[in-house]
């Protein structure tokens, strides 16, 4: 099958682009001796999860048990979730541990005590990791020494917990402005985690793993001492937020979407049949601004050296069109041409679709189901 026997629009994944992606990193985390533990965010298909697990990775990440109960089924044995989930979910939890090795991450005190509580209540016992906030500002305990270590001391005696270790994400590493500033991100993230692992072990608390893990600070986490655990997720597609943050190139990028010109309903304007049902709204984030909702490539080839054409602009995204913008002067693509994007955020536009398509250049080499798109719950 050919690309051209696909009906868009359709997302498409590269598949050597992948594997080279899933090679690298594993690779990186191995020289340092830390464990890959991906986050399936970005693609939530098994298939892929496989490739990483073959290559290296000691379990996968999910953020939902949902999720969970999807790689669950497909045979993974070991999941991490760093989300708070509600301790209303140990029905779940427990039928998981049946057949998974399982564990997620608390950062409040009464929900930590509610989860020992129904643990223990029915003889089993969990697994957490502490989260800590290293400065998202999203989950996470504040890692003040003053108050920390009492927390973290408190939980390693919960019952129906086993504390393993200390957990964080630099999600504020996709607002850096330099690779500097990145650096510092990583930097500052490995320290706080050191810091508090030996309060913690000062205190008698048995710490196993320091957990990391973002794609933009990835090549500098893994210059970092201390950690045990990396947990990317984006890097296995990569996609135009990360080309900004300088973390990969745009060959790199594995996941895009053909899309078909529908209309062309002025000189310097064109609509293609992709609106933010398939790319998503997310902005693109960078070093430097990065206006419009993806980059368009005219050879759907994706042929080596090509480069995207940056005079064409998708400046507007309606549910089913993306309009976009020709430049003065540029040709513009007539309705029935087609044109691959890469687009700003890879992790959401998996999530839109039953179903991607494994592609080398223009042949398809097969559907890749995403098995679990939409669990949210
Ligand atoms: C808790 C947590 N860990 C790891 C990741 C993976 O981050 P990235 O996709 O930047 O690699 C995410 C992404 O949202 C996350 O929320």
């Amino acid at each position: 099958m050919n690309l051209r026997d696909l009906a868009t629009p359709a997302v498409l994944i590269e598949q050597s682009r992948v594997l080279a992606n899933i090679d690298r990193m594993q690779e990186a985390a191995d020289k340092r001796g830390i464990r890959m533990r991906p986050h399936i965010k970005t693609h939530k298909s098994p298939i892929v999860a496989r490739w990483q697990i073959d290559r290296g990775a000691v379990g996968i990440c999910c953020a939902k048990l949902g999720e969970a109960e999807v790689f669950a089924e497909a045979g993974f044995t070991d999941i991490r979730l760093p989300y708070p989930i509600n301790p209303d979910n140990a029905p779940r939890v427990i039928k998981l541990l049946e057949r998974t090795t399982l564990s997620f991450i608390v950062d409040h005190l009464e929900v930590a005590r509610a989860w020992s509580d129904a643990m223990a209540r029915t003889g089993h016992t969990v697994d957490v990791l502490i989260k800590v906030d290293v400065g998202f500002h999203r989950c996470g305990i504040d890692p003040n020494p003053a108050t920390a270590p009492a927390f973290i001391k408190e939980v390693s005696t919960l019952p129906g917990l086993h504390l393993r270790g200390l957990l964080s994400h630099a999600g504020h590493a996709y607002h850096a402005t330099s690779p500097d500033h990145l650096r510092s991100i990583a930097e500052d993230e490995a320290r706080t985690l050191q810091a508090l692992a030996t309060a913690a072990r000062d205190q008698g608390v048995h710490i196993d793993e320091l957990s990391a893990g973002a794609t933009p600070t990835a090549r500098f986490s893994m210059e970092q001492d201390w950690i045990t655990e990396y947990r990317a997720g984006n890097y296995v597609y990569f996609d135009r937020t990360q080309v900004g943050l300088d973390a990969a190139t745009l060959e790199d990028c594995a996941l895009t979407v053909l899309a078909t010109v529908v209309s062309k309903p002025a000189a310097d304007r064109i609509i293609l049949d992709c609106g933010s049902k398939t790319l998503a709204a997310d902005a693109a984030r960078g070093f430097a601004p990065l206006p419009g909702h993806g980059l368009i490539f005219r050879d759907v080839t994706l042929a080596r050296g090509q480069r995207a054409d940056e005079r064409l602009s998708i400046e507007r995204l309606s549910e089913e069109h993306a309009t976009v913008r020709v430049a003065p002067g540029e040709t513009s693509p007539e309705p029935g041409q087609r044109v691959r994007i890469v687009p700003n955020h890879s992790c959401v536009v998996s999530n839109l679709v039953d179903q991607a398509w494994l592609t080398d250049s223009d042949k398809v080499l097969g559907a890749l189901p995403i098995a679990a798109r939409g669990r949210i719950t």
